[in-house]
């Protein structure tokens, strides 16, 4: 085996068969209704990104309180369940396997997409540096409530039944949103997380949401059609990374006996270039994964199917190249160029942007 041809290796990621190992990277878009029903384009858009391994959807939320940012879709009321549904079946028909990605955005969202105008909550009330779209345009996400602790029980069945809707909507499984700065990233860290309830404090007590919602939906769905998306040092959304070894060393090993379906681990963020200390924490931490781990970030054919070789990662997913070529894995096995992202049409919009890049017979 040489070259590229470590990316067309079958892959069994969970209870899913993966064809090959140039995965779709969960890409937020903005194009749901108001309510956070997917619209038709969606169909389409996923559609013609079956060729990828697997196909991991941009963030759905959990919850009306799981919101942050306009025209996100949803997976907690029958109409989301019946418009995804259409997602997954136009993906199993183009031969296609497909994942809902679950996401509460925590801190990050602002009163006018919570409901009632409330605030967003958090571990702990400490106000992003950060800002989200609104329907007022960019604004800076609003002040936080700690969640109690009494509000936490909700919160995890909230996740099990967004994946058992998941299920009902045909998806092959779900993916945990850990990363990213996001509700169950803050709880992750020690620097946003000041809770004395047992769920903050040691590395122990901060990584315990995250292991009992990974619980309750292995629980709800299987652990095998379960994977769970974190970033180690990413700063998005103004998150800190002090302790981020230890953190998620803790974390890694206790998910790690689960029977999960795969580990997605976003190494390297759009722009920035790796810090050598980082790179070797993400090397250490990855030798305590033992089930499938997915890479992510910066990837180009050349780097992901030498990382695969060489066992870093078993399978690496792409996400702004995917944006632009849908039909990714035979342009990596042909050499072929890819079409150019425009960033203009990344969030928010109509087709334009999103369904109408061309596959490569058209672009040629
Ligand atoms: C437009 C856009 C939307 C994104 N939405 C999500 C998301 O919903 N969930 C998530 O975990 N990451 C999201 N990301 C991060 C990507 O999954 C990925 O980690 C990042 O783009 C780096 O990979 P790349 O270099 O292959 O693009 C998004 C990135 C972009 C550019």
């Amino acid at each position: 085996m040489s070259g590229i041809d470590a990316l067309f290796q079958p892959i069994a990621i969970g209870a899913i068969a993966a064809p090959n190992r140039v995965l779709m990277a969960p890409l937020t878009r903005n194009r749901a209704q108001a309510d956070g029903t997917p619209k038709a384009m969606a169909v389409d858009y996923y559609r013609q990104r079956a060729s990828a391994g697997l196909i991991v959807t941009e963030g759905a939320q959990i919850s009306p309180q799981g919101k942050g940012y306009i025209d996100t879709p949803g997976i907690h009321a029958p109409e989301h369940v019946a418009a995804w549904r259409k997602v997954t079946d136009a993906v199993h028909e183009a031969g296609g396997r497909i994942v809902l990605q679950l996401w509460h955005v925590g801190r990050i969202s602002h009163v006018s997409l919570q409901p009632d105008g409330a605030a967003p909550v958090a571990p702990s009330a400490i106000r992003a540096k950060s800002q989200t779209f609104t329907p007022n345009g960019f604004e800076d996400v609003s002040a936080p409530r700690a969640l109690r602790t009494d509000e936490i029980p909700g919160l995890i069945a909230d996740f099990a039944e967004a994946a058992r809707n998941a299920r009902a909507a045909g998806f092959d499984g779900i993916e945990i949103h850990a990363a990213n700065g996001y509700l169950l990233d803050q709880f992750l860290r020690e620097g946003l997380n000041r809770r004395a309830d047992g769920y903050g404090g040691s590395a122990e007590a901060r990584i315990r949401l995250v292991i009992e919602v990974a619980e309750a939906v292995a629980g709800a769905i299987g652990a095998d059609r379960v994977g769970v998306r974190v970033s180690p040092f990413g700063r998005f959304n103004d998150i800190p990374a002090e302790g981020a070894e230890e953190t998620f060393a803790a974390l890694y090993r206790r998910l790690a006996p689960m029977g999960l379906a795969y580990l997605h681990v976003v190494e390297q963020f759009p722009g920035t270039t790796p810090d050598a200390a980082e790179t070797d924490a993400l090397a250490r931490l990855r030798a305590l994964w033992t089930g499938v781990y997915i890479a992510n970030g910066e990837f180009d054919a050349d780097r992901a199917a030498d990382w695969i070789a060489r066992g870093r990662s078993d399978a690496v997913s792409f996400g702004r190249p995917y944006i632009a070529s849908p039909d990714l894995p035979v342009r990596f096995r042909l050499g072929a160029a890819l079409n150019a992202p425009d960033q203009a049409t990344f969030y928010g919009g109509d087709e334009r942007g999103y369904t109408d890049y061309p596959a490569l017979e058209r672009a040629a």
